[in-house]
């Protein structure tokens, strides 16, 4: 099979359309032993919400979480083919190029002008937002491609890590999965790396059933009784305890963690303990690097250890794309942070310098800083370039807070 597909609807369909065509085709001897499980039948595919809950799925697709793994493709690929742009030089000469061909978009390799490899964009792992890498089938393992995107510069870059010389061979691990996709079927052992994934059963993007758990059964409940109105068969965060509300999250925004079962085995509601060893030697938060780690970040900050409320969802709709929306933002701030709940009132700054920083809560208090963990190799440069992220330790930022004042004296 050559396709894996965000839907299983669609999967299935083309699953058969395809059997027709590949069936003499020897797929490799990586699907060879498979033994495939039932879980992903368990799995309704976002698509199948629509007719339900049109609202919710249509706002979802705008969302980065939709977006940070699908099939390369000329609308996901952030970076430019044109010629001029679409090469990238390594310090010893060789020379990868993004090139547009029949049967796709290829990374290919020239040293000396020869070429020496040529592989397929296959999947965009990031929405954009910060970069996007782009992995390659190598039969039913992943590999990722030397060059990734890098948004803050619009352009194409060394893959962080990479050292600088062409590599096309690093595997991608279940792990680096298990936070940017919904669902994988496994082919090797559970807990081994690199992963060999059964295509057909692979969902891409952080999708509703990511938080919500596998709906197929919901779907199928609520379909046949139209009628009844409450719930069945599917999770619903609203009602999880703070814990399991910050842990529903954490699995992929708590930074570094080490599994102990296998990947794809905690759901939404489940304890993040019971399938990680959660690092706290790293226990100041200043230390705590803003790639990753807004958990770390935000339960080092006031607001977290001193209200007994404050989870990810208080700020965020995650149904929403609420990217860049300030005074959205400060105003979920000031509904903790007015005269009746906290002593503070809603800010001392407010008073000396009056009403229009209201909207800002966010620029003094949660500024952007340089990421090392998402920081590239651009060409011809020895020290990586960093991306910036707002950082989730809540406090008071002097030198930010001139800068904002500053630019609201020029606006
Ligand atoms: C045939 C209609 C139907 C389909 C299809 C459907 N749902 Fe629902 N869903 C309902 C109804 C009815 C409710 C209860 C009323 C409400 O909350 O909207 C509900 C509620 C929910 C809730 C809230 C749970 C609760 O306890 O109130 C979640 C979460 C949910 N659905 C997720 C999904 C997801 C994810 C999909 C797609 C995989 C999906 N639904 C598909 C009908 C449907
Ligand atoms: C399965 C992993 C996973 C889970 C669970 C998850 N996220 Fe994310 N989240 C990601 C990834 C990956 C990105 C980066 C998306 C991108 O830009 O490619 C992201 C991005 C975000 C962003 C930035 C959106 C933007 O516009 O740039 C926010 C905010 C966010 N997540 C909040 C949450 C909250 C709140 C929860 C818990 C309800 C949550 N996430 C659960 C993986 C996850
Ligand atoms: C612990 C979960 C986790 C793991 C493991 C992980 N990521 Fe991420 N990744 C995230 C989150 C969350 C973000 C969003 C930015 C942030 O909060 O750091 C992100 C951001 C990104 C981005 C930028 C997305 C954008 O739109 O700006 C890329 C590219 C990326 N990751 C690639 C990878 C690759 C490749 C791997 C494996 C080698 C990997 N990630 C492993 C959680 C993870
Ligand atoms: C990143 C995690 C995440 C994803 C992805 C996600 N949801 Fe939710 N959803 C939540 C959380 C958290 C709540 C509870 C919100 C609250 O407490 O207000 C929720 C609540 C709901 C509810 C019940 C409350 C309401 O707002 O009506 C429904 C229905 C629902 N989600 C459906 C969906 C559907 C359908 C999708 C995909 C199209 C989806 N969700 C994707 C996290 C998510
Ligand atoms: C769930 C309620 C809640 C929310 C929402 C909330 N905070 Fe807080 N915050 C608190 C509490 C409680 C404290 C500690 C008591 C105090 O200083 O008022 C605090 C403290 C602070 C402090 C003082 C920190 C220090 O180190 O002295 C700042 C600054 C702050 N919050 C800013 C914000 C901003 C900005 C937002 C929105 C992005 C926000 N808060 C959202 C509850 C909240
Ligand atoms: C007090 C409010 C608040 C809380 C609580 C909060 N966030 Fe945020 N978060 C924000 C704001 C404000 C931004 C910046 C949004 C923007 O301007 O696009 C942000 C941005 C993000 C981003 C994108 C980072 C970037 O700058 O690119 C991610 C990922 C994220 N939040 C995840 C989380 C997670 C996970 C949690 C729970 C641990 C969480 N947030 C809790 C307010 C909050
Ligand atoms: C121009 C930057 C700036 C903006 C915008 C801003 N603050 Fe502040 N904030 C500060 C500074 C500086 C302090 C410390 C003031 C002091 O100690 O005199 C502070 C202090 C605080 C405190 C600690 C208690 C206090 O008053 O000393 C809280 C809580 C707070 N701000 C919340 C907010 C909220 C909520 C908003 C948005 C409505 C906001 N801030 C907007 C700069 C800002």
């Amino acid at each position: 099979m050559i396709t894996i597909i965000k839907y299983r609807s669609i999967a299935t369909i083309l699953f058969i359309i395809l059997l027709f065509f590949t069936k003499c085709i020897n797929e490799g001897k990586d699907n060879a032993d498979k033994t495939l499980s039932s879980h992903f039948q368990k799995f309704a595919g976002s698509a199948s919400c629509i007719n339900c809950h049109k609202t919710i799925y249509e706002s979802h697709i705008t969302t980065a979480h939709f977006h940070t793994s699908e099939i390369a493709s000329e609308n996901n690929i952030k970076g430019s083919f044109d010629s001029g742009k679409n090469k990238f030089l390594y310090s010893n000469g060789g020379i990868v190029a993004m090139e547009r061909k029949s049967n796709g978009f290829f990374q290919t390799a020239f040293i000396n002008g020869i070429e020496k490899k040529s592989q397929r964009f296959d999947i965009t792992i990031g929405s954009g937002t910060k970069g996007q890498t782009y992995l390659s089938w190598a039969g039913a393992k992943l590999n990722q491609l030397p060059i990734t995107y890098f948004t803050a510069t619009n352009q194409w870059c060394n893959s962080p890590g990479y050292p600088d010389k062409i590599a096309f061979n690093r595997p991608i691990t279940s792990r680096c999965l298990e936070c940017h996709t919904t669902y994988a079927e496994k082919l090797s052992q559970p807990l081994a790396d690199p992963v060999a994934i059964e295509r057909s059963r692979f969902i891409l993007g952080v999708d509703c059933e990511r938080c919500h758990g596998p709906a197929a059964k919901h779907v199928e409940f609520q379909t046949q009784n139209p009628n009844v109105k409450s719930a069945k068969f599917v999770i619903n965060p609203a009602f999880f305890s703070r814990e399991q509300s910050l842990d529903m999250c954490a699995l992929c925004h708590g930074g570094r963690l080490q599994k102990t079962k296998p990947s794809y085995e905690f759901t939404a509601g489940n304890k993040l303990s019971d399938y990680f060893v959660i690092d706290s030697a790293n226990k100041d938060a200043t230390n705590i690097d803003v790639h990753g780690n807004q958990i770390g970040l935000l339960k080092g900050s006031k607001c977290f250890k001193m209200s007994k409320t404050l989870t990810c969802i208080t700020c965020h709709n995650t149904h929403e794309n609420e990217k860049g929306k300030e005074a959205l933002f400060s105003q979920r701030c000031i509904t903790c942070h007015n005269s009746i709940h906290t002593d503070a009132g809603i800010c001392k700054m407010v008073v000396k310098t009056g009403n229009k920083i209201k909207g800002k809560c966010t620029a003094c208090h949660m500024p952007e800083q340089k990421s090392m963990a998402i920081a590239v190799l651009l060409q011809g440069e020895v020290l990586p370039t960093p991306a910036a992220m707002h950082t989730h330790l809540i406090k008071v930022y002097p030198e930010e807070t001139q800068k904002v004042l500053a630019f609201l004296k020029k606006n």
